[in-house]
């Protein structure tokens, strides 16, 4: 392998690879140095070395195998979509779009969808790479949900859910589900099928009142107001591109974002 070219005249005027991974979230330079030190960092597909330079516009700086901030062009929101919204780019009954919430340059889409009437976190970006390996079944981002249903789920209910309920396409997998208070389930699903939360509490007895979305793999954010969005971090990008390699589906339990009002 050829070595990285650093140290040069040409390059003196870029940035210090360290330095470049330190803004990224990496930790303090001295941790950024380590990263370099024990090869878990690429530029331009060829591992890193000490002391290199980069011009942060252009390389693509990996550690560990996943992209470190955004390509030029990419960009990446987190929206609190609310209820009545579609998550379609265009909708044929006249109805609000989420596309309308968000800049209309550059264009984005969302990643995955949630139903007309639920509410809570939607990622849109231009990343394809990062949307399908979000969506991607295989990845198993875990998504967090808080479902208000009717009544009160008992233990036969609360096992079947978390065992995996018969739908009529297929045995959904195993979730978490906990109760947060009275017929308030925090649920846990790592599939993304049509309707699926809906689906699963009607079949055990007790459809969904209200569903918000509270958390995908590893972010969530509980100042978004219904409506609003904001543009994620680097960092934010990475830890969502760590979780879809495989590397960061969690559930540490307890709601991490608080639902747009009391459920
Ligand atoms: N499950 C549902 O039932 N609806 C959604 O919008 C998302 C997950």
């Amino acid at each position: 392998m050829a070595p990285a070219v650093h140290g040069s005249a040409e390059d003196a005027a870029h940035t210090r690879l360290q330095k470049v991974l330190a803004r990224a979230g990496f930790g303090s330079r001295r941790v950024c140095d380590d990263l370099i030190g024990d090869g878990r960092v690429t530029v331009d597909g060829e591992i890193a070395v000490l002391g290199q330079r980069i011009d942060p516009e252009v390389a693509v700086v990996a550690v560990d195998g996943v992209r470190v901030g955004s390509a030029p062009g990419l960009v990446h929101y987190a929206l609190n979509k609310p209820a009545g919204v579609v998550t379609t780019a265009s909708d044929p009954q006249g109805r609000p779009t989420v596309l309308e919430l968000v800049p209309a340059e550059p264009r984005v889409f969302a990643v995955g969808r949630l139903d007309l009437d639920t509410e809570g976190l939607l990622l849109l970006t231009n990343d394809g790479d990062l949307a399908q390996a979000l969506t991607h079944p295989s990845h198993g981002v875990d998504k967090e949900y808080l479902a208000e249903v009717e009544g009160e789920p008992g233990p036969g209910a609360l096992r079947a859910l978390r065992q995996g309920v018969e739908l009529d396409d297929g045995r959904t997998a195993p979730a978490t589900v906990g109760v947060v208070s009275p017929g308030v389930l925090r649920i846990v699903i790592h599939e993304g099928r049509n309707r699926q939360v809906r689906r699963m509490c009607e079949t055990v007895g007790h459809p969904v009142r209200r569903l918000v979305r509270t958390r995908i793999g590893p972010f969530s954010d509980r100042s978004l107001r219904p409506g609003q969005f904001r543009v994620l971090t680097p960092a934010e990008v990475r830890s969502l591109g760590v979780a879809a390699a495989g590397g960061g589906a969690r559930d540490e339990g307890g709601p991490s974002a608080a639902p747009s009002a009391p459920l």
